[in-house]
């Protein structure tokens, strides 16, 4: 499966815990185009789960995010983007650059995530936090049209998500 993306364009990951957003930005890109929300709480608060960081973890991605894209640079945000305001944010930044905003979601199983959670030593949320997420994400899919993304690509299992190559549009 082909995802076009524009040269330049701001892509927000989107998907649950577990439903590999950061493999599939290692995969696809360099580690220096990827913004993960995990790098940036630990920036700021010296722990990638200090989920109350997560404010002002948020307003560096953002501002880091803004200069990559005044400098023209593709920008990667692993996140996982599961809020309407939270992908407000990037849709701002986004527009504030005249780039667009692109989004990948990768849509698994919850069961199939809950199994690779309980693997993982980086994450100890229960299993009711990824329902919550799980319906989060399916609301976001009827959501992200209207609210100003592009371009939408949703991958579905991890068949389409292993067989996703990345394609770049020119613009002019
Ligand atoms: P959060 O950062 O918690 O939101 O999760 P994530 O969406 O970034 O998931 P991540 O890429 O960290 O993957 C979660 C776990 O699933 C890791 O242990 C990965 O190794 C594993 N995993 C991710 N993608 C695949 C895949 O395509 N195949 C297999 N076998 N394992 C995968
Ligand atoms: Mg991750």
């Amino acid at each position: 499966m082909i995802i076009d993306v524009p040269e330049l364009s701001l892509v927000a990951l989107v998907g649950i815990s577990g439903s590999g957003k950061s493999t599939f930005a290692r995969k696809h890109w360099k580690p220096t185009q990827v913004l993960s929300s995990d790098f940036f709480r630990g920036l700021v608060a010296d722990d990638e789960n200090d989920q109350s960081a997560s404010g002002d973890a948020f307003e560096v991605l953002h501002y880091v995010a803004g200069k990559r894209l005044a400098a023209g640079r593709l920008t990667v945000v692993d996140a996982t983007n599961l809020q309407s305001h939270a992908r407000a944010g990037l849709v701002k930044v986004a527009r504030e650059h005249d780039v667009l905003p692109v989004a990948i979601v990768l849509d698994v199983p919850e069961s199939l995530a809950w199994e690779r959670t309980q693997d993982r030593e980086d994450r100890t949320f229960g299993r009711q936090v990824l329902t919550r997420m799980h319906r989060d994400l399916r609301r976001s899919l009827g959501q992200l049209a209207k609210e100003g993304f592009r371009k939408i690509h949703v991958l579905r299992g991890v068949d389409e998500i292993a067989a996703a190559e990345i394609r770049y549009e020119k613009l002019f």
